[in-house]
């Protein structure tokens, strides 16, 4: 098992890792999967700029390249507790379902606990 702080703290680990260098807004995510493995993930900027990719969706997407799609919570690491962007909400909704969705801060202060159906409550698909 895995506690809300735990899985936080990998997301903070892979927020370290965010190569963000035309925003300068590090994110992180930790995905926990149903037999408590973590997968992480970290937003990974390009010059070219719509060549970005969100940190939960390289979480999402790396999981699910190595067969793990059965999820039990998500957390979200970025400096200022972002919520999950519109894209991402989506990917979560397909992909993840309604596990709790830990958003926290870099020094896991600031910390909301929402589930994908408040945050997507009319989702297409
Ligand atoms: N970003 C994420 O990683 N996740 C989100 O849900 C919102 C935005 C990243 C993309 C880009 O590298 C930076 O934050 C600024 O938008």
């Amino acid at each position: 098992m895995m506690t809300s702080l735990e899985l936080i703290k990998e997301a903070i680990k892979a927020q370290k890792r965010s190569q963000s260098k035309y925003s300068k807004f590090p994110v992180g995510c930790a995905l926990l999967s149903d037999d408590n493995e973590v997968i992480h993930g970290c937003n990974i900027e390009s010059a070219v700029y719509p060549s970005t990719m969100c940190a939960e969706r390289v979480a999402i997407y790396s999981a699910i390249s190595k067969g793990i799609t059965n999820f039990n919570a998500i957390a979200i690491v970025s400096n200022n507790s972002a919520k999950p962007c519109g894209s991402c909400r989506q990917i979560i909704y397909e992909y993840v379902g309604n596990v709790p969705i830990y958003i926290s801060d870099s020094n896991a202060e600031k910390i909301d606990t929402l589930y994908i159906k408040d945050l997507l409550p009319h989702p297409f698909g």
